[in-house]
């Protein structure tokens, strides 16, 4: 995560000239940046709500390109398992904003009347506030002044973070001001804003816990031209999150999770609100657990492994079959996973014991096909666990193999020693902590009533 303080905040000029010049000069076309920013967007939610969570969103969009850009964001958030819908009270009769509503009509998103809103708004996990950008000016009117008030009491409407929607603003949190940011101190507290090329200098202001900047186009020209200081984009991603985040102060009680309330009947429900609040607070390869395993004689082993999918089948992961671990689970099958996660202060690990089994040759195919190629080669000359000559020898295996294939442009097959575990889990415990030494423990045991597993629960 870039620190903000390196970063380059536009002053509205700044931010219009910008404007003017990639679609003059440089050659851009508005469809074309609208299609980058609402990407950038969509990107960013992902990165942060997922949508097995955070399912239903409601994008709210004004008359200009933020709004252009909110419905761009709608579709993509579509194609990414979401569910939008859309309010857009002000539509603009211009050939490229008709077309981007015909896109979302065609794809049943449906279109929601304003007079729906407000008392609607609590039933969304995520609202998208794309009503007015950097060129906006003076006191929103009607009917978006309503929509931006009750947007921004939905912060005083509900504490529970659960129940009230997750706000995501973009580029400018509609209502305040581009350069002084919220004035008044009566508007939306964004949860998350995307700034767009470069945050404006309202940004300095906002302190919500996801910031993002979005639209990787910026050209070295303005770079130059402007002395712009932007962080560098992740691999391919459309987004980079920037800005620190939130300071808890250790001194305040974090509240527990595992208050009965908030106790889900399944634990892999329960895992995966774990593992969500994990992703969303940024933990460092949140899918990383360590596999403890058994010699038949009882001899306890671990090792870290990545949690390759959970389904309500059970945990996977990839291995070498022929590895310490694969030898040991087919002398003994019991085996136990521990994931361990730091979020904000609140320490959580989820134990899961139970039963080992390898998962089909056509999943473990699947699983492999998904690696990228260069790690496809890795498995096929491993010999894990066992003594090699030294490092330079696989290095050199690599090399030949890589060779190989790439001259024949060939697939790579998939080793018969390289495959998917799956642990079907009898039992879960969750445990939490926190610095008031509060500790929670929460277990979860399967037992069979009338031939179907059922969870008992003990806290
Ligand atoms: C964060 C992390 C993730 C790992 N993920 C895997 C994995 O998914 N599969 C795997 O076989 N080894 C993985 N490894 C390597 C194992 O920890 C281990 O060194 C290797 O599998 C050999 O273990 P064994 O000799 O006990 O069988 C990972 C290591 C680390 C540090």
């Amino acid at each position: 995560m870039e620190d903000q303080e390196s970063i380059s905040f536009l002053t509205q000029q700044q931010a219009a000239e910008i404007d003017d010049l990639l679609i003059g000069h440089l050659g851009f076309s508005i469809d074309q940046l609208m299609e980058l920013a609402g990407l950038s967007v969509a990107s960013a939610i992902t990165e942060v709500y997922r949508p097995s969570k955070y399912n239903s969103v409601l994008v709210v969009c004004g008359p200009g390109n933020n709004g252009g850009d909110g419905l761009v964001a709608a579709r993509h958030l579509h194609h990414f398992g979401y569910k939008p819908c859309i309010c857009y009270p002000k539509r603009t009769p211009k050939p490229l904003y008709a077309g981007l509503v015909t896109q979302l009509e065609s794809l049943s998103v449906p279109f929601l009347p304003i007079e729906s809103l407000p008392h609607e708004l609590v039933n969304f996990n995520i609202v998208v506030d794309a009503i007015f950008g950097f060129s906006f000016q003076g006191n929103p009117r009607p009917p978006f002044d309503d929509l931006i008030n009750s947007m921004a009491s939905l912060r005083e409407h509900n504490h529970e973070r659960q129940k009230s929607p997750a706000i995501v603003s973009v580029d400018i949190p509609s209502g305040w001001h581009v350069q002084d940011g919220d004035i008044s101190g009566q508007g939306i507290k964004p949860d998350m804003l995307v700034s767009l090329m470069a945050p404006k200098l309202c940004a300095k202001t906002f302190r919500g816990p996801y910031h993002f900047l979005g639209g990787r186009f910026v050209p070295p020209s303005i770079i130059h031209k402007y002395k712009l200081q932007l962080p560098p984009y992740p691999g391919t991603s459309m987004c980079v999150q920037i800005g620190k985040l939130p300071q808890v102060n250790l001194k305040a009680p974090i509240p527990p999770k595992l208050l009965e309330k908030n106790v889900e009947a399944n634990p892999f429900v329960q895992f995966q609100i774990w593992f969500d609040d994990a992703v969303a607070a940024g933990t460092n390869e949140p899918n990383s657990m360590a596999l403890s395993t058994a010699s038949k004689d009882g001899k306890p082993s671990s090792r870290m492994v990545s949690l390759k999918k959970v389904d309500q089948g059970g945990f996977v992961w990839c291995s070498n079959y022929g590895s310490r671990k694969g030898r040991e689970i087919s002398e003994n099958p019991h085996a136990s996973l521990l994931f361990y996660w730091n979020i904000l202060n609140r320490q959580a690990n989820v134990r899961i014991e139970g039963f080992v089994e390898k998962v089909s040759d056509e999943e473990s195919e699947q699983y492999f096909c998904s690696r990228p190629r260069e790690i496809q080669i890795a498995p096929a000359v491993s010999k894990q666990s066992t003594e090699i000559p030294g490092r330079e020898f696989l290095q050199q295996q690599c090399k030949e193999l890589e060779e190989k294939y790439l001259r024949g442009r060939s697939m790579i097959p998939r080793p018969q020693h390289w495959g998917g575990y799956r642990l079907l889990p009898e039992r879960f415990e969750f445990w939490e902590g926190d610095e008031s030494s509060v500790h929670m423990r929460l277990r979860y045991f399967a037992q069979d009533v009338d031939g179907k597993k059922e969870w008992r629960i003990v806290q």
